[in-house]
């Protein structure tokens, strides 16, 4: 019996794949390389030591999707595939909808139509809109600001009616907070394509000297130093949060949903000053105009997850700097071609 994941070959999907494989869990991956590369998933085996299948497919195509649920027995699905890109969404809404949302529809299609109605969903803590106040608990009002954020708010209420129609269904709705890090080998990392949209690549990519200096979008927010607080939680202890979800999803039915954070925020300057400090780099940077659509403060109370799950982040944020750090020194251009 297997675990299909879905966009396994992506930054949080090879880092599960990894802690899955490490388990001794089955998995069958699923991903149209839209994002990612196929050499990435030689990487899992070379760190796991272990091998599994994998699918050059995309979830838009529900012949070829179907053809993974024939060949293989497979009894669950971590869903991980989606574009992701908040600014490109807002450009391209309808493929952002139509990718996210088809693709969900077609794989909860399959889940059901084979009897594997289990599902982990990646969704986000872009759900919760500008929170009223922080820490955020997972009964906080949801609503969102950009497409990329809708399809994540619809695939949760889709899934949501799923279990309503069918009880028979067990769905984890995983709201990630900011997942940073590399894997310990540095075989493993995120590899964003073009200029970096998100900080952490870009400090890397500071510390390491492939780009001049990190630009800080606004110093007058509502925080201690005026810069964005977020909840930074390396991508290994998202990746096991995976694990537990699905061992749960195995014994129970219903629709739970996470916060998956560690329940500390730090600034933008605050994880300059961390990344200067775990890995002797310099982080150069400028304060320029605030980014539209940005908050001031986002943080999780992650208290849920332990106390459901068992499940708490493990890594500091000086490991997630240390690791995000020797990624991207051993992979100046990520991947490559
Ligand atoms: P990623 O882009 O690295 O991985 C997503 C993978 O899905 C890629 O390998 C891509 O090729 C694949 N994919 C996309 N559309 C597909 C389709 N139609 N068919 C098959 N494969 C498809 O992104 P990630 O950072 O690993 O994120 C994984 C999930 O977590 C996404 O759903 C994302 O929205 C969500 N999420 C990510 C973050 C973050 O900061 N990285 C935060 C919150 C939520
Ligand atoms: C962004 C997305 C969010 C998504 C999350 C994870 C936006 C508006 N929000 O969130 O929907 O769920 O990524 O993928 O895009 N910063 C800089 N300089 C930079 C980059 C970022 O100062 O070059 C600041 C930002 O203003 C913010 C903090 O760093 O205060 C974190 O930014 P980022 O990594 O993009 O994550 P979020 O804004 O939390």
């Amino acid at each position: 019996m297997a675990i299909l994941i879905t966009g396994g070959a992506g930054y949080i999907g090879t880092h599960a794949m990894v802690e899955f494989l490490n388990a001794g869990r089955e998995v069958i991956c699923v991903d149209n390389f839209s994002n990612s590369k196929p050499c990435a998933l030689e990487r899992v085996k070379q760190i796991t030591g272990k091998d599994f299948k994998s699918y050059e497919v995309d979830l838009l195509d529900y012949d070829a999707l179907e053809k993974v649920f024939v060949e293989n027995k497979i009894e669950s699905c971590i869903h991980f595939a989606g574009l992701k890109a908040v600014g490109e969404s807002c450009e391209k809404p309808l493929l952002y909808y139509h990718n996210n949302l088809t693709g969900t529809f077609n794989l909860c299609a399959l889940l059901q139509k084979y009897g594997a109605k289990k599902i982990v969903f990646s969704s986000s803590a872009t759900v919760y809109g500008k929170p009223a106040s922080v820490p955020i608990t997972e009964d906080f009002p949801l609503s969102t600001t950009n497409p990329y954020g809708e399809t994540k708010l619809m695939i949760e209420r889709i899934l949501k009616d799923l279990h309503a129609a069918d009880n028979e269904w067990s769905v984890s709705i995983l709201r990630y907070f900011n997942p940073i890090g590399a894997h310990k080998s540095g075989l493993i990392g995120e590899d964003p394509k073009g200029i970096p949209n998100n900080l952490l690549p870009y400090v890397a990519q500071v510390a390491t000297g492939k780009r001049p200096y990190l630009s800080i979008f606004g110093d007058d927010y509502n925080t201690h130093d005026g810069t964005g607080v977020r909840d930074y939680i390396h991508v290994v202890d998202l990746a096991k949060a995976h694990l537990k979800a699905i061992e749960r999803a195995e014994k129970v039915s219903g629709v739970e949903y996470f916060n998956v954070g560690t329940g500390v925020g730090y600034s933008v300057l605050d994880i300059v000053k961390a990344y200067e400090a775990a890995t002797g780099a310099k982080v150069p940077y400028k304060i320029v105009a605030r980014r539209p659509g940005d908050i001031d403060e986002c943080y999780a109370n992650p208290d849920k997850a332990y106390r459901v799950l068992g499940w708490r982040a493990e890594n500091n944020i000086e490991d997630m700097c240390r690791d995000s750090y020797r990624w991207q020194s051993n992979n100046p251009d990520g991947y490559g071609e």
